[in-house]
C-alpha cells in the first residue's frame, strides 16, 4: 500500500476509535462501575491532536535553566534497513575548550521517525562498554521525535578516557522496512556541565532518577571494562545473544591487582518469543518437557527470569529484570506519546562482586559469563565490570568468607483445560556473599545479601476471552562494608514492582471484534547509603506508576486508549513530581511541581 494513504487510513481509523471510546465512557456514566469506565478528565467537544513528542515523565537530570559548558554532536545516523549490518559508530575527538573535570556528563539521545514504523530497540556504546539501553515507540505518524537524557557519571572513567585520547561511540538500532517505511534519524550528544549542576547532597547518590538498583556508591569507578563481544564493531554489535537457559557467554578480562572493589553493570533487553516474558502463563507439560521441546514450545514456561553472572563459571549473583513493556505490548497505545516505565532508559542491574576478588586478584585473565535463567529466544546481554582501584598499593589482597547461594524455590501449579484456566509461579531466593580485601584503607570485609520474591499469575476464562495477568517483584539488595565486627559503610536497595493486566474480548456479531485491556504497572525503590554507624543517611525515594485502559480490534494494529502517569522522586534535599495523562495518542494534562530542601536537613 501506498504509505501516504496507510496514514491517512490510520490516522482516520484512529480518530474513528478515539471517538468510539468517548460516547461510550460519557454514555455508560458513574453508575456502572464497570471494568473499564473511564475516569479521565476527557476535553469536551474538542479533540486534542495526536502528539508527535514521545515521553517519559522522569527527573531530568540537569534543571533546565543550567546551560551546559560545552555540548557536542558525536553520532549522526538514519536507521533505515539495517537488519543484520554492525553498530554506526564515529570516532569521538574532544573540544579542548572543555577541559576535564566536570560535574556532570548527560547523554542526549534525539531520534525522529520519518514514517510509520514499529517498536526497536537500541544500545548506545563507548568502546564497547554500553551506556545506553533504549526501547523506541513506535511512532504512529510522520515526524514523530522523541529525547533521552541520561546522567553518565558513573561512566566518568569512559569519559576520561574519551577526553584523554578519543574513542569510539557507538549505536546500533537494528530497524527493518520490510513492512513499514519509517527511518529513526537519530543524534546523539554529550553535554558537559561544570559548576553546582545540582545540591551537594542529592549528587551523592547521583541519578537515582530511574529504575535500577544502580549508583549504590558514592564516587564513580576509576575504570570500566567492557564485558561484551570484543569483535562488536565489525559484527552484530557488542551484545551477546541468549537463546536459552543454558546459553552462558563470556568475556575474558584481567583486572588490576590492585583493584579493591567491584560492581557488574548488567544491561538486558528481551525479544521474541520472550519480548513479554512477565505475562506467560506456565503450561501443564512444560515442568515434565525436555529441554529441547521446552526450546520448541513457545511462551509455556512462565514469567520467571533471571538474568546472573558467572566468573570462571562459578555463579556470583543473580537479579530479575524489572519487566520494562515495550510499546508494542498489551496495547500499542497505551505507549503513545507516554512510554511505559524505563523503555527510554532501560534499568541496568548492578552486583557487587567485591566479595569474589579473591577469584580475580592474581593479574591473570578470567571469565566473566552471563546468562537467563528460564530464557526463551532471544536475550540481549552485555555488562560494564565497574572497578575501584587502590593508588597507594601495587597489590592489595583478598579473601573469600562466605559463600551461601542455594537454589531458588520455585513454587509452580498449572490447570489448564484449554483454552481456560490459570496457572502461579512462585519464586523465593536469599543468597549472602561476603569477602575480605586488605588494601590501604585497612582490612575490610563486604557482605552482600540479596533477597528476591515473585510471584505470576495468568488466569484465563469464559473460554479464552477473559484473561488476567497479576506479576509483582520484591527485591532487597544490601552491602555492607565492616572492619572487624563494626561495619563502616552500607548500601541498601528495596525494589517493588507490581503489575496487572485485564484483558476482554468483546463479540461483535458473534465473532471476537475489539479486546478491551486495563492495565496497572508500578515501580518502588528505595536506596539509602549510610557512612558508619553513626554517620550520615541518605534516601532517595521513588515511585513511578502507569495506569492505561483501552480497545484494540482483534487481528488489527490499533485501537484507542488512555494512560495515567505518575511520578514521584524525593531525597534528602529536593523533591519532583510529574503526573501525564493521556487519551487517543494527545497528552491531555502534565502537572511538575518541584521543592527544595526538604525536611531532614537540620
Ligand atoms: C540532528 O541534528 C541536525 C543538525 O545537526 C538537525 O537538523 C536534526 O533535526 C537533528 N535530528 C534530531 C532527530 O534531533
Ligand atoms: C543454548 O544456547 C547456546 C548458545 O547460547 C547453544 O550453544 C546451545 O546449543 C543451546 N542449547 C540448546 C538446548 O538449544
Ligand atoms: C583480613 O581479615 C580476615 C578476617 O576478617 C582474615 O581472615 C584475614 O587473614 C585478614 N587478612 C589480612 C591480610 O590481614
Amino acid at each position: 500500500m501506498h504509505p501516504g494513504l496507510y496514514e491517512v487510513s490510520f490516522l482516520l481509523l484512529l480518530l474513528h476509535l478515539y471517538f468510539a471510546a468517548f460516547i461510550c465512557t460519557t454514555g455508560a456514566g458513574a453508575s456502572s462501575p464497570s471494568l473499564f469506565d473511564g475516569n479521565l478528565e476527557l476535553p469536551r467537544g474538542s479533540i486534542p491532536t495526536v502528539s508527535l513528542e514521545h515521553l517519559d515523565p522522569t527527573l531530568p537530570p540537569a534543571l533546565p535553566t543550567q546551560t551546559p559548558h560545552c555540548s557536542l554532536v558525536v553520532l549522526q545516523q538514519n536507521f533505515a534497513d539495517i537488519v543484520g549490518a554492525p553498530p554506526a559508530s564515529a570516532s569521538y575527538a574532544h573540544p579542548p575548550d572543555c577541559p576535564f573535570p566536570w560535574t556532570r556528563v548527560v547523554l542526549e539521545l534525539s531520534v525522529a521517525a520519518t514514517d510509520l514504523q514499529e517498536s526497536r530497540v537500541a544500545a548506545i556504546w563507548i568502546d564497547g562498554a554500553e551506556v545506553l539501553r533504549t526501547a523506541t515507540p513506535i511512532p504512529m505518524a510522520r515526524g514523530a521525535f522523541w529525547r533521552v537524557h541520561k546522567d553518565l557519571t558513573r561512566y566518568t572513567a569512559l569519559l576520561r578516557r574519551l577526553a584523554d585520547g578519543g574513542g569510539v561511540i557507538s549505536m546500533m538500532l537494528e530497524n527493518s522496512n520490510k513492512v513499514l517505511p519509517g527511518v529513526f534519524s537519530a543524534n546523539v550528544s554529550l553535554h558537559y556541565y561544570r559548576g553546582p549542576v545540582d545540591d551537594e547532597r542529592s549528587k551523592s547518590v547521583s541519578n537515582a532518577a530511574h529504575p535500577s538498583v544502580r549508583s549504590l556508591y558514592r564516587e564513580p569507578a576509576d575504570l570500566v571494562l567492557p564485558i561484551s563481544k570484543p569483535d562488536g564493531q565489525y559484527g552484530s554489535g557488542f551484545w551477546y545473544r541468549i537463546d536459552n537457559e543454558t546459553g552462558v557467554e563470556s568475556t575474558t578480562v584481567a583486572i588490576p591487582r590492585n583493584t579493591y572493589r567491584a560492581v557488574l553493570e548488567i544491561f538486558v533487553s528481551y525479544h521474541g518469543e520472550d519480548e513479554s516474558w512477565y505475562t506467560n502463563p506456565l503450561r501443564n507439560n512444560y515442568i515434565h518437557q525436555s529441554t529441547a521441546a521446552k526450546v520448541s514450545a513457545p511462551r509455556a514456561n512462565g514469567a520467571f527470569r533471571q538474568v546472573y553472572a558467572t566468573i570462571d563459571r562459578r555463579y556470583v549473583g543473580g537479579h530479575v529484570p524489572f519487566p520494562v513493556i515495550y510499546s508494542s505490548a498489551i496495547n500499542p497505545v497505551f505507549w503513545s506519546p507516554v512510554v511505559g516505565i524505563g523503555a527510554f532508559d532501560m534499568p541496568s542491574y548492578d552486583l557487587d562482586l567485591t566479595p569474589f576478588l579473591a577469584l580475580m586478584l592474581d593479574g591473570r585473565p578470567h571469565e566473566i559469563g552471563l546468562g537467563v535463567r528460564s530464557a526463551l529466544p532471544h536475550w540481549l546481554v552485555n555488562a560494564n565490570l565497574h572497578l575501584w582501584v587502590d593508588y597507594w598499593s601495587d597489590a592489595v589482597q583478598a579473601g573469600p568468607v562466605e559463600y551461601f547461594a542455594p537454589a531458588i524455590q520455585m513454587n509452580r501449579n498449572a490447570e489448564w483445560r484449554n483454552p481456560d484456566g490459570q496457572s502461579e509461579i512462585g519464586a523465593e531466593g536469599l543468597e549472602r556473599f561476603s569477602g575480605w580485601v586488605s588494601w590501604s584503607r585497612g582490612n575490610l570485609t563486604t557482605e552482600v545479601r540479596h533477597k528476591i520474591k515473585l510471584r505470576s499469575q495468568v488466569q484465563v476464562q469464559n473460554r479464552g476471552a477473559v484473561t488476567q495477568i497479576d506479576f509483582i517483584l520484591k527485591e532487597r539488595t544490601m552491602v555492607t562494608v565492616m572492619r572487624r565486627n563494626q561495619w563502616l559503610a552500607r548500601a541498601q536497595a528495596v525494589l517493588d514492582a507490581p503489575m496487572q493486566v485485564q484483558t476482554a474480548i468483546v463479540n461483535a456479531a458473534g465473532r471476537p471484534a475489539m479486546k478491551k485491556t486495563r492495565l496497572f504497572h508500578q515501580l518502588m525503590e528505595v536506596v539509602s547509603l549510610s557512612d558508619g554507624q553513626a554517620g550520615a543517611t541518605t534516601t532517595t525515594e521513588l515511585t513511578d506508576r502507569q495506569d492505561a485502559e483501552g480497545s484494540a480490534l482483534v487481528g488489527g494494529r490499533w485501537g484507542s486508549g488512555s494512560s495515567r502517569s505518575s511520578y514521584q522522586y524525593r531525597d534528602g534535599s529536593k523533591c519532583y513530581s510529574r503526573n501525564v495523562a493521556t487519551a487517543g495518542g494527545a497528552v491531555i494534562q502534565d502537572r511538575k511541581a518541584s521543592c527544595f530542601a526538604m525536611s531532614d536537613d537540620a
